[in-house]
């Protein structure tokens, strides 16, 4: 492990509002002894671990899943080097676990859980055996793990089997494995999982196709993963294979149509590695989770976790599976150190998304995108506090599962879009193959990256590239002026239509859209002005049948304007919709729109109520408070 060093940053931007909030036991983040309150560059204040006394390196869970119960049990092995000769005690992240016992070789050591903290869930402190290097925690996780969702039957397409998923990102790995959940410790992992037979489990691990089924299953991670990446599903799934690497798992009734909306994946893969350097993990394949999946995709290592609602049966919402798979140089080979850095991984990530999209549908889709992107940043700088527009965000006394936004991603982008335009593309592409290859299996800071380009292209590139600007990119709030603003030729003709209806100068039915992409429909929509006239949303909805759309970005779209406009004939759909979907990005803008007006409010509490026994914590987390 390359250790990211421990320098004391004493730049004045990090002053206002970073006084951690008190919390109920131990505080979120230990004080910081510095006079300016200075943030610690690569500490991790979204971890009680110690990795730099002891630092684990491997994992060996041995875990039965309990569909009954809702609960892993079983055990989880570890493997720990001192980095510290003198130090005497392990300590590791949990949260709502329930732990039974630690052992090393077989007889009982000291152990101490301490009390949890709401955010972070509690320090467990092991006192090290005085010989050998492993220990072995055995424990149980609660069924109200927030890093875990137990589906029962009802809640699957394919209604018959129970379903199990982890989603661990940011800070959740902890609440289904005692670990060092810091994004900076790196393991390799091993597991046995026993399920149900008629279950099928995978991992972000070596999955077999072939695997037997026979409800018990064995996986390796052989290379060093961050504990954000180790995941796990149990369900009634089924594998296709859509190229030589590439493949993809569902429930049965879902496979056929992942895999023909996905077939491209092979291609992205190549096109990836032929440009930023060979894939690291051998296989890739694509977990289809059931609508409950909170976020759109999760990169797991060599499985990404998929949500339903891009099956579009068009490929108009694949720019997810780009970038899941780009995460794979991005995220997983080149890790950001904390959750501070987390743009490191997103940003870089977002730019090879389009990137990938041109290379596999073309200049036009890559611009399209990019606008609809970079509108995304737009509304979130006007609506972000200062603070949270920054890249690298001072997240110290926050949970980063509330900071969510399009900061780290689309501005992330726009900046690596910046450096491209300025030093030619070719150039900038290479440096990224190099910077993956410099970096690769190691998890870095903000300010690593700023070192590297110190000495890397802001020495090749003087005339080209400025210090000052790329610290305004990193550290200031909101768009550097004249940045590389994306435009789309294929938009300008949407904007036109649009107006002209607007003006009354055009009807509905008389819009030419037979030829429109998906991406401009979304432009079309999102762009309206807030409010409409009834008449003139109905005529919408009578030409185009949008209350009716397939298209989940669509519908998301067109039930915003209709919340905004309070236009009834479309809240049966709205309804059905927040209460079959619950990726995040989809059902919150709904529900925050919904709770401004009483009688939106109660319209989402009792859609919330209805769709809450089968939203995952972290939905039900992040709009539990529009509907109180
Ligand atoms: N790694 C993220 C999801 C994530 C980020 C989970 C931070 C928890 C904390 C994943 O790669 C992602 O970005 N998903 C997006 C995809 C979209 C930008 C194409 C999503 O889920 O919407
Ligand atoms: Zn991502």
């Amino acid at each position: 492990m390359k250790k990211s060093g421990l320098i004391v940053v004493t730049a004045t931007l990090f002053f206002a509002g970073c006084t951690p909030a008190p919390e109920e036991n131990s505080p979120i983040t230990p004080p910081v002894a510095t006079s300016d309150n200075a943030i610690e560059v690569g500490k991790d204040y979204h971890s009680f671990a110690n990795p730099e006394q002891v630092v684990i390196t491997h994992i060996d869970l041995d875990l039965t899943a309990d569909f009954e119960k809702r609960r892993l049990i079983g055990s989880a092995a570890m493997d720990y080097q001192k980095v510290d000769p003198n130090a005497t005690r392990l300590t590791l992240d949990t949260r709502g676990l329930d732990v039974q016992g630690v052992t090393a070789a077989g007889s009982p050591v000291e152990f101490m859980l301490e009390k949890a903290d709401p955010n972070l869930g509690a320090a467990l402190h092991i006192e090290l055996p005085q010989q050998g290097n492993r220990v072995t925690i055995n424990y149980a996780t609660s069924p109200e793990a927030s890093g875990a969702q137990w589906l029962t039957p009802a809640q699957t397409a394919g209604k018959k089997h129970p379903f199990l998923f982890t989603q661990a990102q940011a800070v959740h790995a902890r609440s289904f494995i005692p670990l060092q959940d810091s994004p900076q410790v790196r393991v390799t992992y091993n597991a046995t999982i026993r399920t149900p037979k008629a279950l099928l489990a995978v991992m972000s691990a070596a999955n077999d196709p072939d695997t037997q089924r026979d409800g018990v299953y064995e996986f390796t991670m052989p290379q060093p993963i961050p504990s954000y990446l180790i995941a796990l599903a149990v369900g009634d799934l089924e594998f296709k294979s859509m190229g030589q690497r590439t493949g993809v798992y569902a429930e049965p009734s879902v496979l056929e149509a992942a895999a023909l909306e996905f077939e491209d994946t092979e291609s992205m893969l190549e096109v990836t590695e032929n440009t930023y350097g060979p894939y690291s993990w051998d296989r890739y394949d694509l977990l289809i989770l059931p609508p409950s999946f909170p976020f759109g995709g999760m990169e797991n290592p060599r499985l990404s976790f998929i949500t339903p609602t891009v099956i579009a049966g068009d490929k108009s919402l694949v720019a997810l599976i780009a970038h899941e798979l780009a995460h794979s140089w991005s995220g997983n080979t080149v890790t950001n150190a904390t959750w501070r850095d987390l743009w490191l991984n997103e940003g870089f990530t977002t730019y090879l998304t389009y990137r990938i999209m041109e290379m596999i549908f073309g200049t036009d889709r890559y611009n399209m995108e990019a606008v609809l992107g970079y509108q995304d940043l737009q509304a979130d700088i006007a609506s972000l506090d200062a603070n949270d527009q920054i890249l690298a965000i001072d997240l110290r006394g926050r949970n980063p599962d509330d900071v969510f936004s399009n900061i780290p991603y689309e501005k992330g982008a726009l900046f690596l879009r910046e450096i491209e335009h300025k030093i030619g593309r070719e150039n900038f592409d290479q440096f990224l193959l190099t910077y993956f290859e410099d970096f690769a299996f190691q998890s870095i800071t903000t300010d690593q990256f700023i070192a590297y380009l110190d000495k890397t292209l802001l020495k090749r590139f003087p005339a080209e590239l400025d210090k000052a600007r790329i610290q305004q990119w990193i550290f200031e709030p909101g768009i550097p002026e004249g940045a590389p603003v994306p435009e789309s030729d294929a938009f300008s003709s949407i904007d036109q239509n649009r107006q002209a209806w607007l003006d009354g100068d055009l009807s509905a039915n008389d819009i030419d859209m037979q030829s429109w992409t998906v991406h401009q429909w979304l432009y079309f929509l999102n762009n309206m002005p807030a409010t409409l006239p009834q008449a003139q949303i109905a005529q919408l909805d009578e030409a185009f049948s949008l209350t009716q759309s397939k298209n989940n970005e669509i519908a998301h779209s067109w039930l915003m304007i209709s919340v905004k406009n309070q236009y009834q004939p479309a809240y049966e759909r709205l309804y059905d919709y927040l209460t079959s979907i619950g990726r995040n990005k989809l059902v919150k803008p709904l529900y925050r729109e919904l709770s401004k007006t009483a009688e939106g409010k109660e319209f989402a509490k009792r859609a919330f109520e209805q769709a809450k026994p089968g939203y995952h914590p972290l939905t039900v987390k992040a709009n539990e408070g529009y509907v109180k």
